[in-house]
């Protein structure tokens, strides 16, 4: 399977990202999230699917019917950031380091847990995997839920058609076909999220290199010849398919300005 470096993004400056990544659009959507779990009338345990910083637990903590949560990242320096933030949480906060492609740790503890666990992947996470891999999550996540459990996942939709048009280069630079437009456009809006630059360049002294592949649709991020990021956009389609392939059924596909909001079941 291709070697992604997605760590080096997340992990060179936690406190620099927690921040960047408010200011993202896909937040907004998060209010469906938010309401499925606010409304589910039984006590509930979360599991944060890679967690990161651990924004999410400032809404999180202030849920009544969440019993626990436990946060899932494979990044050292991001866990240990939001360690400091779930210390000031009211609530049971348990963290992990632990892979989405291989939960090994994570499969212990919700093995013991009786009441239903609500499984989140906030923020497009699931769109920085590689096709294979995004396959693999699906398949690993669907293995530790019961059927009382709930998967909960923001994925960006394709890029808006007003965004591709927004884009207004010199007349030489202008692709012609649609398509090319397209990628074009998402580049653009890749290279101009902060969270690639200030930190890397930093820490790194480089700058980073954005690309389109085709094969996969998805926006690769290299630093010289590493891949550190990947970014994937995903079709209504091709979510119902991912699903399918897994075996887990869609409750609801709710979209949003920026991310589809999905929740599905075993
Ligand atoms: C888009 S961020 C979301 C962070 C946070 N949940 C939020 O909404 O702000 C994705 C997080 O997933 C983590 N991650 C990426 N691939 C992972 C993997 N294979 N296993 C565990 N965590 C992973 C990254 O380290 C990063 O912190």
């Amino acid at each position: 399977m291709e070697k992604i470096e997605t760590k080096l993004i997340f992990s060179t400056n936690p406190a620099y990202y927690d921040k960047a990544i408010r200011k993202m659009s896909g937040v907004l959507d998060e209010i469906p999230v938010i309401n499925f779990i606010k409304n589910f009338r039984k006590s509930i345990a979360i599991v944060s699917l890679g967690i990161g910083t651990g924004r999410e637990l400032e809404w999180l903590d202030e849920i009544k019917n969440i019993s626990k949560i436990i946060g899932i990242d494979f990044a050292k320096s991001t866990l240990k950031f939001c360690r400091k933030r779930a210390k000031k949480c009211k609530k049971k906060i348990i963290l992990l380091k632990d892979d989405m492609t291989n939960p090994v740790k994570l499969e212990k503890k919700v093995s013991k847990i009786k009441e239903p666990v609500i499984y989140i992947s906030l923020i497009n996470t699931l769109g920085n995997f590689s096709s294979k891999e995004r396959e693999l999550v699906f398949q690993r996540t669907k293995d530790l839920m019961k059927k009382k459990d709930r998967l909960v996942l923001c994925l960006y939709k394709r890029i808006d058609k007003a965004i591709v048009d927004s884009i207004n280069l010199p007349s030489y630079l202008r692709p012609k076909l649609k398509k090319e437009k397209v990628k074009l456009a998402e580049i653009i809006e890749y290279a101009l999220m902060p969270i690639f630059w200030e930190p890397l360049l930093k820490k790194y002294n480089q700058l980073p290199r954005f690309w389109y592949n085709e094969k996969g649709n998805n926006i690769v991020v290299y630093m010289a010849e590493k891949k550190v990021f990947i970014s994937h956009r995903f079709s209504k389609e091709e979510i119902k398919k991912l699903h399918k392939k897994a075996g887990l059924k869609i409750e609801k596909l709710a979209e949003g300005k920026a991310m589809y909001t999905v929740i599905s079941k075993i």
